[in-house]
């Protein structure tokens, strides 16, 4: 499973590519905005600054809803570096959008999604990447893992080759549960993949090996 790491913190994105465990990186303008990144041309500059960063697709989220400014917006992000991935809202224009920029083979990212029906058509539409929000899901109480789990079933019925990016993770157990249902990517924030590292049993066991060994070499 692929790691991508969701924000926009130029800092945060460094460590977790120095970890070497990096593979992309989601933003969107939620996030941007959190960083004070404002204004076209910043924010242009900071996906750039990203891809400078990270060796993976960069996913950038269009601000327009209408399909003519979807199309103008995303060939530009898509021009600004060849590993920008446009992120489009599954809206019924955004769809339209997403089987353009199919056919005119710029990768695109189908984000807000929240049911089996919208990752289907997304898929139809030639998605890159669909974003299902689990983190969202299961704050209003359903289940965001079962959403993983159907959308897997289906992409594998018909062979779409759209990948799975399960997105709006808050946890580590949200990245085992999405690696052991088939999720393609995984998006998270940094603290949810450094806690993968976690085990208390890791932390005693170094602890002894380097006291027995201080022992005897002391
Ligand atoms: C990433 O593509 C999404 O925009 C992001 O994961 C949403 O996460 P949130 O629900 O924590 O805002």
């Amino acid at each position: 499973m692929k790691f991508f790491i969701d924000t926009a913190n130029l800092a945060q994105i460094k460590e977790a590519q120095d970890l070497g465990v990096l593979d992309g990186v989601t933003t969107n303008p939620s996030l941007m905005a959190k960083e004070g990144i404002k204004g076209n041309d910043a924010i242009y500059k900071h996906y750039v600054d990203i891809c400078n960063i990270c060796d993976g697709d960069v996913s950038a989220e269009v601000i327009s809803t209408d399909y003519e400014g979807i199309i103008k917006e995303g060939e530009f992000l898509a021009s600004l570096h060849p590993r920008i991935v446009v992120k489009v809202p599954m809206i019924k224009d955004g769809v339209k959008a997403i089987s353009y920029f199919s056919k005119k083979g710029i990768k695109t990212n189908c984000t807000l999604v929240f049911s089996v029906g919208q990752a289907l058509l997304a898929a139809k539409a030639g998605a890159s990447y669909v974003s299902p929000f689990i983190g969202r899901l299961d704050d209003v109480s359903t289940d965001g893992l079962q959403l993983i789990e159907d959308i897997r079933l289906i992409y594998d019925n018909y062979g779409y080759e759209t990948e799975i990016l399960a997105a709006s993770v808050r946890h580590p157990m949200h990245i085992i549960e999405c690696a052991k249902l088939g999720a393609d990517v995984a998006t998270c924030p940094l603290n949810a993949i450094t806690a993968l590292l976690n085990h208390p049993l890791t932390d005693i066991g170094l602890a002894k090996f380097l006291e027995d060994h201080k022992k005897v070499n002391a």
